[in-house]
């Protein structure tokens, strides 16, 4: 099992609400999934200035240097029908709830968002989080195509080091050109047909 690392990272008391609510599929997912993490222990830096970071401001500050860089929890332990969905989809609260329940925040900064997290649950007002990567209806890309054979590590190549961003932004441009120039060089279809309905 290659989970060992993060979950005593996050200890004890955690890591028996995980064993129990991990997901089948976030299983096989490696800790730091996004590329990059897996090393020396990486420190998500305090951050005081905001306004200053890429991609939209969220309704809670959801941190994935914190969650997928310093405490290494595998990309699909949240996104965990990456594999096996054309939608990724982005958490429920539940899977949130299971560990802010029990941790509640060192830094007052991180108290004050998870308290969000738990009001949230208790008043069933899931987050309205922000979409950020968002191709046009005439395009159709398979998600899973892409993970089953770029692997579970892939995240990178296409979301960049998102386990070292405090707030996600797009850095690839999503274009055609971008698709095409990927699948020419790993010689996959370049039939429109396959792109467009
Ligand atoms: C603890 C749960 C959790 C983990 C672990 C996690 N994510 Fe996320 N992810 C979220 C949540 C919640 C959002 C929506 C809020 C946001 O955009 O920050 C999100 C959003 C995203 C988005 C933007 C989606 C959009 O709207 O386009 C990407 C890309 C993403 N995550 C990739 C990753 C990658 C890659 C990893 C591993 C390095 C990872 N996530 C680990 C919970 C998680
Ligand atoms: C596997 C356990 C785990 C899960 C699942 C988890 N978190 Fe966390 N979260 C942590 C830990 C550990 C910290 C760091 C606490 C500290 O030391 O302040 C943290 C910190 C936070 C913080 C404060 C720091 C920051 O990121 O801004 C917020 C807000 C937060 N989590 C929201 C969420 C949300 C929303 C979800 C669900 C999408 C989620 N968490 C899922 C373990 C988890
Ligand atoms: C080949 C490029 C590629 C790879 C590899 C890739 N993604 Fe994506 N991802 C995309 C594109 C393109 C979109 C936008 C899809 C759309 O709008 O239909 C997206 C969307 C997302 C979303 C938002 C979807 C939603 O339902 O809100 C999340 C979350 C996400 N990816 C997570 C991941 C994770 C985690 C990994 C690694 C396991 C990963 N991606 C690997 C290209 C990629
Ligand atoms: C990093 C490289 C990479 C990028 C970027 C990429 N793809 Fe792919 N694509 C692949 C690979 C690898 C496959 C898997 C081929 C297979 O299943 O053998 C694939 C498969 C597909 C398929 C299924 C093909 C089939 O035979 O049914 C579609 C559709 C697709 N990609 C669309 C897109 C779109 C749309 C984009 C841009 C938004 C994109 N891809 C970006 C590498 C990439
Ligand atoms: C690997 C996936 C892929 C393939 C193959 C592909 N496209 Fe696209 N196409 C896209 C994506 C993604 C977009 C939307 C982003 C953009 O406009 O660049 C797009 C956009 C377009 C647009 C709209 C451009 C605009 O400015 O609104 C047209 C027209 C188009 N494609 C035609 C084609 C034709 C014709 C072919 C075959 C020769 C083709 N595409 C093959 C992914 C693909």
């Amino acid at each position: 099992m290659t989970n060992s690392g993060w979950q005593a990272a996050l200890g004890v008391v955690c890591a028996g609400v995980l064993a129990s609510s991990i997901p089948a599929a976030a299983q096989s997912g490696q800790p730091g999934g996004g590329g990059g993490g897996v090393g020396a222990p990486f420190k998500a830096p305090v951050i005081s200035d905001t306004a200053s970071l890429g991609g939209p401001r969220q309704p809670i500050f959801f941190r994935h240097d914190v969650h997928a860089g310093q405490d290494r929890i595998p990309c699909l332990y949240c996104h965990y029908t990456v594999a096996v969905s054309s939608e990724p989809g982005i958490p429920a609260l539940q899977t949130c709830i299971g560990c802010h329940q029990i941790i509640g925040g060192s830094a007052p900064s991180h108290q004050v968002e998870i308290q969000k997290v738990r009001k949230a649950w208790s008043d069933r007002q899931p987050p309205q989080w922000i979409r950020i990567h968002a191709l046009p209806g005439f395009v159709r890309f398979p998600h899973q195509r892409h993970i089953k054979v770029l692997g579970t590590n892939a995240c990178a190549m296409c979301h960049g080091q998102v386990d070292t961003m405090a707030q996600v932004s797009q850095v690839s441009t999503l274009r055609m050109g971008w698709c095409v120039s990927c699948h020419a060089e790993r010689k996959v279809t370049q039939d429109c047909t396959v792109c467009h309905y």
